[in-house]
């Protein structure tokens, strides 16, 4: 049953399925649950990464606070308007803020930003600064932040446990995390990676299951990337058939997935896939799916050291560039730039 009320099982089989003519038929109802639920306009969120530094210790990350082998770096409240500007000028609708969890950044600097991009630009603000207190999220809510990403990275406690060490014994995870920024009226981002070491299909299946059971606004999945500077490693995976792969295929069909069991949910072509897939993960991942893109707005001398894992893709040109290319590939499979916001529809499906 290829809807929002695909049983568990049935989603676990779609991840193990390589039958061309059946994948298909999983691209198509992806697709078409996507033009249904949220049309052809794609939505283009400005990336700005204003911090690099980062408390935590996550095993996968490499901007994890012992990494050595990256240098550090915070930017100004100027160099985040500029890119809010710029964002604007381009007719991209929002600004997502990402960094590590940074507690450099105060929050009431973190506030004050907030304010100044509303004051100075019409662009919605997406925050993803890490696992913040609530204190925090309450404060840049009411400085008129609209929406915040946190990804779970999995719903399964033992290998969040390995992955993502606790800074204090007891403290409440990351899907807990997600219903606080959820009361406090954000519109709230999960979302997994994919082929973690020690990931199985049935923990993947649920992941994909819990997006659907906390109704999540927007939801970002994409590939591990192996990452030398950080100590998760190949030698905690499950034995083969299974663990699950990390490549775009894998990808694909997670983000097919989520599309079908989540039809109103924001989904990004994220820049892993990308990663994976230079040539065609970005719009790929928009037929099979997806309905929003992220380019990279951070200044370009700052991007390589926002180094979450090696060889990170990102268009190589200016954002002006960025822009042009983009209206043309996307009128090449059929779709258009969002105008607006781009917030979550609820309840509008076309049909
Ligand atoms: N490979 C792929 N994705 C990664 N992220 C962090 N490290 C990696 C990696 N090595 C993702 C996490 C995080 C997001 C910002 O980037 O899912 O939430």
């Amino acid at each position: 049953m290829l809807g929002p009320e695909m049983p568990l099982a049935e989603i676990e089989a779609w991840l193990r399925e390589d039958d061309p003519a059946r994948l298909s038929e999983l691209w198509g109802a992806a697709d078409e649950t996507r033009r249904r639920f949220v049309g052809d306009e794609v939505h283009v969120r400005g990336l700005m990464e204003p911090s690099n530094h980062c408390v935590r210790s996550c095993t996968y990350c490499g901007l994890r606070a012992q990494n050595a082998a990256i240098p550090r770096y915070r930017l100004s409240t100027e160099h985040v308007l500029t890119a809010a500007r710029q964002a604007h000028e381009l007719g991209w609708g929002t600004l997502v803020m990402q960094t590590g969890e940074d507690y450099g950044l105060t929050r009431e600097w973190v506030a004050d930003l907030i304010r100044a991009i509303k004051r100075e630009t019409p662009l919605a603000v997406t925050l993803s600064l890490g696992e913040r207190p609530r204190e925090d999220f309450a404060a840049w809510r009411e400085a008129g932040a609209d929406r915040y990403l946190l990804r779970f990275e999995t719903s399964d406690p033992a290998l969040y446990a390995h992955i993502h060490p606790p800074l204090s014994p007891c403290e409440p995870n990351r899907i807990e995390r997600l219903r606080w920024l959820a009361e406090l009226g954000y519109e709230a981002g999960g979302g997994v990676m994919i082929g973690i070491p020690g990931q199985s299909y049935e923990i993947l299946a649920r992941d994909i299951d819990l997006f659907r059971a906390m109704d999540l606004d927007m939801i970002g999945v994409g590939p591990y990337i192996a990452n030398p500077d950080a100590p998760l490693g190949c030698e905690d995976a499950l034995p083969d058939g299974e663990q699950v792969p990390a490549d775009e295929l894998m990808a694909y069909k997670v983000v097919a997935l989520t599309r079908l069991v989540c039809p109103e949910a924001n989904l990004p072509a994220t820049t892993a896939l990308a990663t994976l897939d230079r040539a065609h993960g970005r719009m790929l991942g928009l037929q099979r799916g997806a309905n929003v893109i992220m380019p990279n707005l951070t200044p370009a001398r700052y991007r390589e050291m926002y180094r979450i894992y090696p060889g990170k893709a990102g268009y190589a040109e200016t954002a002006e560039a960025t822009a042009g290319r983009l209206r043309g590939q996307l009128a090449e499979i059929g779709r258009r730039v969002g105008v607006g916001p781009g917030g979550r529809r609820q309840g509008q499906s076309e049909e």
